[in-house]
């Protein structure tokens, strides 16, 4: 601070703060492949991903469709906060439930159904075949499908479902890994093994499609139940949130607030650590000093003061810290206390997401690269005979009048917000899996440029120079038109 001693004009003698254009990854000799590259990072001190990427907390990025997708391609998928606790509960449910070896809501016969009402309640839920259940017991006591039923082989349509079924039934117990239920499905010819507990009663039910389908998912985030991986963001204030969504099973739970240096939040994120099991990110900072105010107890820290898309809080309160900078001077102290860093905001291109990496981050969150894809919330619509989805800042009105306010330490009636976003619209994209995977791609390929193997080595090994605005002009295509879009490069981005 200037004082008597300190003329104001020695704050003109400022550092120099350096984002993702000024600077490149400086090539060096590479002794492997670009597919080689190993992606693995940390997201929080008790979380790991096959993939460094995260999908932003904002109601037009991720919500459980989102996060499902983002899981099972081994990223992150963050619910937003735009919505009550209940309905955060119920997201989070369905993100854990979705990809579930063991299903635990089993439809059932009984044994005094007849065959037909039995085919036509399979037909009505939709599935094709059913474990017998005793009423009394809980005890299978067969199990049925549309084989045994559809040709009426020798039962008839009015027989008890009992005639019909196999009684031989294989079972087994919840321990059962993917690999065992499907050798016992191939062994027995079968296409479900209910699973039961000592005494024989149903727990639940493993389904040859389900194993199956789990297993074009290799690299999915999974918890050590084998259920896909989901963040959650709460306010900076909401220990009731955090609770619920603790309690529904969130891995990861990010304080979800624009400036978290701030004495109060960070006395609340101490409460919300405290008290729940996830793991808990505090968010955002931009400084050495915040990182130094939460590493004592946060188990993950997210960088970014006004770098996003719809972001205007550099131009509205003058106070911001371009990404490169704030991610390494984070990653200066986090790095020394094992707590990980996620850059987040800015990232336009897969070159934007590996030079975050190289600053000193463990993985990135983007919101506008993603806002755009099918499993983004929100309709796709038409402009000019282009496709669009709406993306928006949490701190826009729109946002900051359903909820979001808080994030910015504001509780202002909607005729006084002094937003911080905007409301926009981003090109339809398609599916989250070919974003991601250009994305990815790029990543790895940024890595072979290094020679790194693994994301650690990465960021231990890459080096920066810092470029000009002639060689930033360089870096884009140059003296061209383009005839024909890339699918990882646009102009606009
Ligand atoms: P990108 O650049 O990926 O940025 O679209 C997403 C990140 O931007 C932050 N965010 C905001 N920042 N005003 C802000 O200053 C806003 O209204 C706003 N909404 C989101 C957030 O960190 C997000 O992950």
């Amino acid at each position: 601070m200037a004082n008597d001693s300190e003329p104001f004009s020695e704050k003109l003698r400022v550092p120099e703060a350096l984002t993702f254009d000024d600077v490149l990854l400086r090539p060096k000799e590479s002794r492997m492949e670009p597919d080689e590259a190993d992606t693995a990072t940390r997201v929080s001190k008790g979380v790991e991903l096959n993939v460094p990427v995260l999908t932003a907390a904002m109601d037009t990025v991720t919500e459980s469709d989102m996060a499902i997708a983002m899981a099972r391609q081994g990223g992150l998928g963050v619910l937003h906060r735009n919505m009550d606790a209940d309905r955060m509960a119920a997201e989070i449910g369905r993100v854990k439930r979705y990809d579930e070896l063991i299903i635990r809501n089993v439809v059932t016969a009984h044994p005094e159904q007849t065959v037909r009402e039995v085919d036509s309640m399979m037909d009505h839920k939709g599935v094709s075949g059913a474990p017998v259940v005793d009423d009394e017991t809980g005890e299978v006591l067969g199990i049925i499908s549309g084989t045994d039923i559809r040709p009426y082989l020798e039962v008839g349509e009015s027989d008890a479902v009992t005639e019909a079924m196999t009684d031989e039934v294989i079972t087994a117990s919840e321990d059962v890994t993917p690999r065992e239920a499907l050798e016992l499905m191939y062994d027995h010819k079968i296409e479900r093994v209910p699973i039961v507990d000592e005494a024989n009663r149903l727990v639940g039910l493993i389904t040859m499609r389900g194993v199956l389908k789990r297993r074009e998912y290799d690299d999915a985030a999974r918890d050590e139940d084998g259920h896909l991986r989901v963040g959650a963001a709460v306010g900076p204030f909401e220990v009731d949130r955090a609770e619920a969504a603790d309690e529904a099973g969130a891995d990861v739970l990010f304080i979800d607030c624009a400036h978290a240096h701030n004495a109060n939040v960070i006395d609340s994120a101490r409460e919300i650590k405290a008290t729940v099991e996830a793991d808990v990110v505090v968010g955002n900072i931009g400084t050495r000093e915040a990182a130094e105010a939460v590493v004592d107890f946060a188990d993950g820290v997210k960088v970014g003061i006004g770098p996003g898309s719809i972001c205007t809080t550099r131009v509205v309160t003058g106070a911001g810290m371009p990404q490169i900078t704030a991610v390494s001077q984070v990653a200066d102290v986090a790095s020394q206390h094992d707590v990980p860093v996620i850059a987040d905001g800015g990232i336009r291109y897969s070159g934007d997401a590996i030079k975050a990496i190289a600053a000193g981050a463990d993985a990135v969150m983007l919101g506008s690269y993603f806002a755009g894809t099918d499993e983004a919330p929100g309709r796709v619509i038409q402009m000019n005979g282009k496709k669009y989805k709406q993306y928006r800042g949490m701190g826009s009105v729109g946002a900051m009048s359903e909820g979001g306010g808080e994030r910015y330490l504001k509780e202002d009636d909607e005729d006084d917000y002094v937003p911080e976003g905007v409301e926009a619209a981003t090109p339809y994209k398609g599916s989250l899996a070919s974003e991601l995977h250009q994305l990815v791609g790029g990543m790895q390929s940024g890595m072979g440029y290094v020679g790194a193997e693994t994301i650690p080595e990465f960021k231990q090994r890459a080096e920066f120079v810092r470029i000009s605005a002639a060689g930033q002009q360089e870096s884009h295509p140059h003296d061209v038109m383009i005839t024909d879009e890339a699918p990882n490069y646009s102009p606009d981005s």
